[in-house]
């Protein structure tokens, strides 16, 4: 139980890697706000767990790019809840093409969702953490972020922002208990890569020394580590969970 009553918000938290974490956190006696615009999907999902009973699962809809849909869940988990201790900024969009091809409107989407909407959550659930005088961040950059990707100019453009905004927070923020981290998956099976050409998936997995792509469960408990207490001296690190695909 390495997340007993503590109270986590998980963006793009119902499906992939965002409801892997909810169950891992939930399975360490964590109450999880689970958050996400699929409203069907998350609150179908929330019962189910609730059903465990160990932390509680409490799904609410929501856009990160939108300022006052964060404003109003977060909110909305302070009330439900009493207090915030983690964010994990984890919700996130792919809208893949080759750099001639690529729309402004795709080029934009992917920076409001993949880079606003990190910034959004951090700055609404802030207050929450300063007020508790220790907190987790943990943002979501991705292999592509750190190495670049074919097809995607947007996507990486954003996940290495989000390196830059997790170094730059953690210098900001340290002095006042708050960690912020950044995990950065490689190729893992969820309906993000399911999208992917089968001989662009053959091609990366070739290059993994482990041989196989993660698991959303992989990511999960790299949250975990970085959300709990066992992580309380790291600070701005990166934690690449890719099975080695680039060193
Ligand atoms: N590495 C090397 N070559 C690649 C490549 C890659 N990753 N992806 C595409 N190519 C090559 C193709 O083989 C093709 O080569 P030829 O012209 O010699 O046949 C050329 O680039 C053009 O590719 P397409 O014919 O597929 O061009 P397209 O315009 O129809 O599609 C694309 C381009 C949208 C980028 C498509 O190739 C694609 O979806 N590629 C995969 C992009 C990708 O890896 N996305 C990751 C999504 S998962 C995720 O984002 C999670 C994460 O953090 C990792
Ligand atoms: P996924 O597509 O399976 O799940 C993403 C979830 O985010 C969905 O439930 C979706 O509804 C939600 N979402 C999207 N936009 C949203 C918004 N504006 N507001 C609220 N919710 C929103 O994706 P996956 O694979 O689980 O990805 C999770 C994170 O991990 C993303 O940040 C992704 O970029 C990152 N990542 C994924 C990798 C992979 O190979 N799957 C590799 C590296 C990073």
């Amino acid at each position: 139980m390495r997340l007993l009553g503590k109270v986590a918000i998980i963006t793009g938290a119902a499906n992939g890697i965002g409801f892997a974490a909810v169950e891992t956190f939930v399975n360490e006696g964590c109450h999880v706000a689970l958050v996400d615009f699929n409203q069907e999907s998350g609150e179908e999902k929330a019962r189910q767990l609730n059903e465990l009973g160990k932390g509680k699962a409490v799904f609410f809809q929501g856009d990160v790019a939108d300022r006052s849909s964060v404003d109003s869940f977060v909110q909305g988990v302070k009330e439900q809840f009493g207090k915030i201790n983690i964010l994990i900024n984890n919700a996130g969009i792919t809208r893949d093409a080759m750099v001639h091809k690529l729309s402004s409107e795709d080029f934009q989407k992917v920076l409001d969702v993949n880079l606003t909407g990190v910034f959004n959550c951090t700055q609404a659930v802030l207050p929450h953490l300063i007020e508790n005088g220790k907190g987790k961040i943990i943002n979501t950059s991705s292999v592509s972020g750190v190495y670049g990707n074919v097809g995607q100019t947007n996507y990486a453009a954003t996940k290495a922002a989000v390196v830059g905004m997790t170094k730059t927070w953690a210098k900001e923020l340290g002095r006042k208990g708050i960690n912020v981290n950044a995990v950065a998956p490689g190729f893992t099976e969820t309906n993000m890569v399911a999208a992917v050409p089968e001989k662009v998936i053959d091609q990366m997995k070739a290059m993994i020394p482990l041989g196989r792509l993660g698991k959303p469960e992989d990511i999960a408990k790299a949250y975990l580590y970085l959300a709990s207490d066992d992580s309380d001296y790291v600070n701005g690190t990166v934690l690449h969970v890719d099975g080695g695909i680039m060193m």
